[in-house]
């Protein structure tokens, strides 16, 4: 451990001269450490994510690098009647060099159905079950997860409910350089992470980047949460799209250069022009730093990057945005353009999953008028799309027994189901009904 002492007082330094320290806030709860408790050869941090509507790609790591690419699956526990080879990779960060990386994509999958599986041939058996084919679908979000006794108690009351897929706004493990925290954060997240897709983008905290050495940052971020961005025609893993259920949902990357001519908003641009309003009448769009925001925590950083992209949400007719890197909860009205719009997306702030830098306390005041709901407090949200043109929005706050519901009853219309901003733009694309 001695050796790493000197990195870790020139990490200190490198993040102070960067000025990222933060203010001290009350309430964080200890970091967990999470051990491996399993042989080398045997899978750990297990976690799964869709890959178009009938896959699932399921990622481990291992310590012993002979253990194969396999991932047997069937629909009767202990019973494997598929299976499927993937790849590998494994990346070195400093003095680190991480496990074997797997990765497998498995299906045609029956919607609905309950798969159990195992990595590597044996091993223990693990179990998932998929999005349904038709509505109603729910989703669970948090960002800024970490692995503190608060993420404990978000991943518990979470799981405490069921739901189909989790979507994470940035900053997942808080490993920041110490890269046995990513093995530790997956093996924290894996009872969640192995039975649900998650569904991730990242966050400041992911990127790791140091000067010269690792330049690009996103390392151990894009080795262990690989997603399906070349099945949505991205280039690379920090934005791509998928559809899960009438549903349209675009990760963006605030960390990632986002301008009129970058790479990202070409993407995005033609992303959008390619999604059927019939098919898919909700989008919702995740990036982690928040557009909106009346907390004195990290005022102003997501200007840039709405200056250039809201716009294109805009038009396409987004319902909601969610973003995280606030450490609180907060609801917006829908907006365009810092102005109440009624056919601007709802914008989101859940950055509240309980990391150790623990709450952003201090909001502004008084508090704007777009501004609907807002609390630092640790918790995530559930987002239930009831049919094409209803789904409903709570906000749970954590709490040691039970998840109060503590911003409740918002029922949210699709827009593409609103007469008033339906016609606008791309007419063809949406619902004929309507029009
Ligand atoms: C959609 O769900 C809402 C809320 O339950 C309901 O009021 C509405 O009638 C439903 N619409 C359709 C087309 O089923
Ligand atoms: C947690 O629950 C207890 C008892 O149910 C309640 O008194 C307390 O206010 C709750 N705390 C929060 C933060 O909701
Ligand atoms: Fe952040």
């Amino acid at each position: 451990m001695k050796i790493f002492l000197p990195i870790n007082l020139l990490f200190f330094l490198f993040i102070v001269t960067k000025g990222s320290l933060e203010y001290l806030r009350p309430c964080t709860r200890p970091s967990v450490s999470s051990q491996h408790h399993r042989s080398d050869a045997d899978p750990q941090q297990v976690h799964i994510s869709l890959v178009g509507e009938e896959h699932m790609r399921i990622s481990w790591i291992t310590k012993d690098r002979k253990v194969q690419s396999l991932v047997e699956y069937g629909t009767t526990a202990g019973k494997y009647d598929e299976s499927a080879v993937g790849e590998t990779t494994s990346y070195r960060y400093f003095l680190y060099r991480s496990g074997e990386i797997h990765h497998v994509k498995i299906g045609p999958l029956e919607p609905s159905t309950t798969y159990y599986y195992r990595c590597g041939g044996y091993g223990p058996e693990f179990s998932f079950r998929t999005p349904p084919s038709a509505f109603p679908v729910e989703f669970a979000v948090a960002g800024d997860l970490g692995q503190t006794g608060w993420t404990e108690s978000t991943l518990a009351h979470v799981g405490a409910r069921d739901y189909d897929v989790f979507l994470l706004p940035g900053d997942l493990s808080y490993a920041d350089f110490l890269q046995p925290l990513w093995d530790s954060f997956g093996r924290l997240v894996e009872p969640y992470a192995s039975t649900r897709p998650w569904m991730v983008t990242q966050g400041n905290h992911d990127k790791e980047a140091f000067p010269i050495i690792y330049p690009h940052g996103f390392m151990a971020y894009n080795a262990r949460w690989r997603m399906p961005y070349q099945e949505s025609g991205s280039t690379t893993n920090l934005y791509y799209s998928f559809d899960v259920v009438g549903t349209h949902i675009i990760m963006l990357g605030s960390y990632t250069d986002y301008n009129v001519n970058s790479d990202q908003y070409k993407w995005l641009q033609s992303d959008l022009s390619k999604v059927d309003r019939v098919r898919t009448p909700w989008i919702f769009v995740l990036f982690h730093t928040p557009w909106y925001n009346s907390n004195r925590a990290h005022r102003g950083e997501g200007e840039r990057m709405r200056k250039a992209m809201e716009r294109t949400l805009y038009e396409a007719r987004v319902d909601v945005v969610f973003a995280g890197h606030v450490h609180a909860y907060e609801r917006f009205t829908r907006i365009y353009d810092g102005k109440a719009d009624h056919c601007g997306p709802v914008h989101v702030t859940i950055g509240d999953g309980g990391n150790r830098e623990g709450l952003a306390t201090r909001f502004k005041n008084p508090s704007p008028s777009i501004s609907l709901y807002r609390e630092p407090s640790f918790g995530h949200g559930r987002l239930r799309v009831v049919n094409s043109s209803h789904a409903y929005w709570s906000w749970h706050r954590n709490n040691d027994t039970e998840s109060p519901v503590a911003d409740d009853g918002t029922w949210l219309e699709s827009l593409s189901s609103s007469a008033a901003c339906n016609q606008i733009l791309v007419p063809s694309k949406f619902p004929k009904d309507e029009l």
